[in-house]
């Protein structure tokens, strides 16, 4: 794992975001994972802001999110589907059609996690993710557990993620419970994953997954490690409890 220390969270932002840039100049049909939560919105802006300056084309970029709440359809502000719109999609000359998020009303949901996987597989894999990670180490909704899902599947929510999320809804009896996810092993399929985080409240997981080396299921984000080609960007506040 690449691990890169910015001092801020612009900084990281905008780190994040010359990875993506290159990226998608390299080639200009790539399929992103995107991912929602307050880490990933100054990366958005900054890719925004290149698009806006004339330098970045959209128009043939498919995109994959990891995850959406279930029980939200994409019109309420606080689905995913909306998030997306709202801070990417919406300003920049991406095709929507092209854009996908899974689907919290899906009537058959099972079968939309195993629909959603073979979509990605479908059109040639995600070639560069974008992941934030949560307080205790999930990444997407892989909650801390016994077991872990392989695939794009339904999760009931932890308590505590719950709570962290809370703070987008008016009450926390609002927030929904269960969510779709991309799975461990639908993550682990990209070809290049980006991790970020910023932040005091990211600073123990962050010395968690950086100063061990070892896989467990009770931090999700550990599996990162079996990937080839992760980097990490961190600020110096999530790094500050390494040396
Ligand atoms: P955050 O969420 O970006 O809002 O901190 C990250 C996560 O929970 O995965």
């Amino acid at each position: 794992m690449k691990v890169l220390v910015e001092k801020d969270y612009d900084s990281m932002s905008r780190r994040a975001a010359e990875i993506f840039i290159e990226e998608i100049r390299k080639k200009p049909d790539i399929i992103l994972g995107l991912a929602t939560g307050s880490t990933p919105i100054g990366t958005y802006k900054e890719l925004i802001n290149e698009y806006n300056k004339g330098n970045l084309d959209f128009s043939k970029v498919k995109s994959f999110n990891l995850d959406e709440y279930i029980g939200l359809d994409g019109s309420h502000p606080n689905s995913y589907r909306y998030f997306m719109d709202d801070n990417l999609f919406n300003h920049i000359n991406i095709d929507k059609n092209n854009t996908f998020v899974p689907s919290g009303i899906a009537e058959d949901l099972e079968n939309h996690c195993k629909e959603y996987d073979k979509m990605i597989d479908e059109a040639g894999g995600i070639d560069i993710q974008v992941l934030g990670i949560g307080e205790n180490g999930h990444i997407a909704f892989n909650e801390p557990d016994e077991k872990l899902s392989n695939g794009t599947f339904v999760v009931n929510l932890t308590e505590e993620t719950i709570m962290a999320n809370s703070r987008f809804f008016d009450n926390n009896e609002e927030v929904p419970k269960k969510a779709i996810s991309m799975g461990i092993g639908s993550i682990l399929k990209a070809k290049k994953i980006v991790l970020l985080a910023s932040g005091r409240k990211k600073a123990n997981v962050i010395k968690e997954l950086l100063g061990n080396d070892f896989i467990t299921t009770k931090l999700p984000a550990s599996f990162l490690l079996l990937h080839q080609d992760v980097t990490i960007i961190v600020d110096e506040e999530a790094y500050g409890k390494l040396d």
